[in-house]
């Protein structure tokens, strides 16, 4: 690009705020912090759950209103409507969720479903009751989401549906997945447990495949505390599902649904949402949209800042995504390129007052249940190694997510990176 006098101002702007950067000692070295709000202040932005007024008062006004159950239908009719899917159903959580999509595929013992090894247990565990088996697929390290390439090497006469997971809140590129899916005839699913309110094309995460799940636990973005959500596009996947764990819904299924006979017994788990959890819902909800944009404002405004640091990156968005925030603010850092090792980075980062942590993803390939065949009815292949997983895993943090508006707070964790950057030939002799 050919140097204009506003590019040349903006570069010599910058190196002079490196220069300042530098100049400033490190917090680690006793230096001063670069954060000085106030600490009380700045957690109270990053807390979660986001409750208030609204939910303490459904709370009580259900107690003394005694319409406990009411509120199922009403939140499954309302997040319906948010998401446009065609057929939902409410679950305690979201592995009661998936353990009744896996039910309700009915597939032959031994097909294989294709699922992120980097992902919670119950996403692969819960197949082994069916005798499904889960065919590891890595991540992609730009995006931290399902490798489309890695499933295409993978694929066997086995093979009948693919999984897909959001991680963080980041949707998968969903029109390479689904074309792909659809070309080999496989049933497409999603675990959308992260991504309340994300979208891809316009379309709400959750809505693409055949069948999806959510999960509303504690920690999640739109959190009940305990909660889950399946999501279907035929009637016959939504029937069976909820037939599974919900004894009381096939009596209002139609005359020829194939599951109206089981009235009373459904299949054996009772897999209901709690009401109150459904109350909180109701009221999460209404500010989803509200609190994600927040959230989006203030992490677009920080990561413009970091991302000009070198070897730092945020997962690799398209256009046609709008991504939520789940958890915090993923950073990934190519720590081998900039030479300075994570833990480092991380203790000088907090030093200036930033909290800044990393958590590694348990690759579920990895862990002893999948390797024990006794368990399974066709044991699962364990992959000799998921380069993907391994390079997210190794190079991230998380940051919290503000969730107010908090522009001086944005400005101190940027300088903050910015100071820890200047000083980075320095933290890599340390
Ligand atoms: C990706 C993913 N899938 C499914 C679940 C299961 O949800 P729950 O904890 O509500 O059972 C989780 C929970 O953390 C998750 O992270």
């Amino acid at each position: 690009m050919a140097t204009t006098r506003r590019s040349f101002l903006t570069a010599a702007g910058t190196v002079a705020a490196a220069r300042g950067a530098f100049q400033e000692t490190l917090a680690l070295n006793g230096g001063p912090k670069s954060v000085t709000y106030s600490p009380a202040r700045a957690s109270a932005l990053s807390k979660w759950p986001r409750y208030g007024a609204a939910e303490k008062k459904v709370l009580h006004d259900l107690i003394d209103t005694g319409k406990f159950y009411d509120e199922l239908p009403a939140f499954e009719k309302e997040w319906q409507a948010y998401t446009k899917a065609p057929f939902v159903k409410a679950h305690m959580n979201g592995t009661s969720a998936l353990t009744s999509m896996y039910f309700a595929l009915d597939l032959p013992p031994g097909s294989e479903v294709m699922v992120p090894s980097y992902t919670f247990f119950s996403a692969c565990l819960a197949m082994r009751f069916f005798g499904l088996v889960p065919i590891f697929i890595d991540i992609d390290p730009k995006t931290a989401t399902f490798d489309l390439e890695d499933a295409k090497r993978k694929l066997t006469p086995r093979t009948k549906a693919v999984e897909v997971m959001h991680s963080w809140g980041m949707p998968c590129q969903m029109d390479a997945i689904s074309a792909w899916a659809k070309e080999k005839g496989l049933i497409l699913l999603e675990d959308a447990a992260h991504a309340h309110g994300a979208s891809f094309q316009g379309k709400k995460m959750g809505t693409f495949g055949e069948m999806a799940i959510y999960s509303f636990q504690l920690s999640k973005p739109m959190p009940t505390i305990e909660g889950g959500m399946g999501m279907y596009r035929s009637r016959s996947y939504y029937e069976r599902a909820a037939a599974f764990g919900h004894y009381e819904d096939p009596v209002k299924f139609a005359a020829d649904s194939p599951v109206r006979a089981y009235e009373g017994t459904g299949f054996g788990q009772k897999y209901r949402m709690h009401p109150l959890a459904a109350a909180i819902a109701r009221v999460q909800l209404r500010g989803l949209d509200e609190r994600n944009r927040i959230t989006r404002k203030n992490v677009q405004a920080l990561n413009g800042r970091l991302t000009q640091l070198a070897a730092v990156a945020e997962p690799k968005l398209t256009p046609d995504m709008e991504r939520v925030y789940y958890t915090g603010n993923m950073l990934l850092i190519d720590f081998a390129k900039l030479g300075v090792p994570r833990d480092t980075i991380v203790k000088a980062l907090k030093a200036e007052g930033v909290p800044a942590s990393f958590w590694d993803y348990p690759e579920q390939h990895k862990l002893k249940i999948y390797s024990e065949a006794k368990w399974w009815h066709h044991a699962p292949k364990i992959p000799a190694s998921m380069p993907g997983n391994e390079w997210v895993n190794k190079n991230h943090i998380f940051i919290p997510c503000i969730y107010g508006e908090a522009p001086d707070l944005i400005e101190q964790y940027a300088k903050a990176f910015e100071k820890v950057w200047a000083h980075r030939k320095q933290l890599a002799s340390a």
